[in-house]
């Protein structure tokens, strides 16, 4: 009985997570792993597709669809997150309010993102790269963020260098 239960469990778990993730066919893993190469961060590029794909055979576009779909939710969280830092902050506010502004850019870039892959203007999302990029320059990491040996946002901006580059290589693949 004790047994059949454990089972139970260990089968039910496996079954929400094949539910969860979609393993990808062959060719579309090939290309997962192409774009994914050409980022500084080849496990968080793939765990994003791994994570909100929802076939196993998706198109450039839906490959598109889930990049802007989580670029803006990922960066829209890093601005709470930072938001939820300040009220901590000591005398390193500066540092972190930098990096607020900086996610404002970034956010914005993201948002108009997602509108333009609705209008299915995929060349345009390309144009907004930049924004990001600049962005993401305005916060520097080199001060203490209080209860954290390593500047959090580090990370952050690490992720969201990852993002626009999988919205600019897999933007050319649509648009062109
Ligand atoms: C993408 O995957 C993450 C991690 O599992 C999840 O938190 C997020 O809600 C997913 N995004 C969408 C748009 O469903
Ligand atoms: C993009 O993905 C969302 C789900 O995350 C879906 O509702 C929407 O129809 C998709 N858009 C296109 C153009 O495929
Ligand atoms: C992108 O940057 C340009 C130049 O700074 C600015 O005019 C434009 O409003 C920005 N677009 C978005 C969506 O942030």
């Amino acid at each position: 009985m004790k047994m059949y239960r454990i089972l139970l469990v260990f089968l039910s778990i496996t079954l929400v997570y094949s539910v969860a993730e979609a393993l990808l066919d062959g060719k579309t893993q090939q290309s997962v792993n192409v774009i994914c190469k050409k980022t500084i961060d080849t496990k968080f590029c793939n765990e994003v597709f791994a994570n909100n794909l929802t076939t196993s055979s998706p198109s450039k576009k839906d490959l598109l669809n889930v990049t802007v779909t989580e670029a803006e939710r990922i960066s829209a969280n890093t601005y709470f997150f930072i938001s939820t830092l300040l009220r901590d902050a000591g005398d390193e506010r500066s540092g972190l309010q930098k990096c607020a502004e900086a996610y404002e850019i970034v956010n914005t870039a993201f948002t108009e993102g997602v509108s333009f892959f609705n209008q299915g203007l995929y060349g345009e999302i390309l144009k907004l790269t930049g924004n990001v990029s600049n962005g993401v320059g305005i916060c520097k990491t080199d001060f203490n963020v209080p209860g954290y040996h390593i500047n959090p946002m580090m990370e952050k901006n690490r992720e969201t260098e990852v993002l626009v580059a999988m919205e600019k290589i897999i933007g050319h693949m649509v648009s062109s």
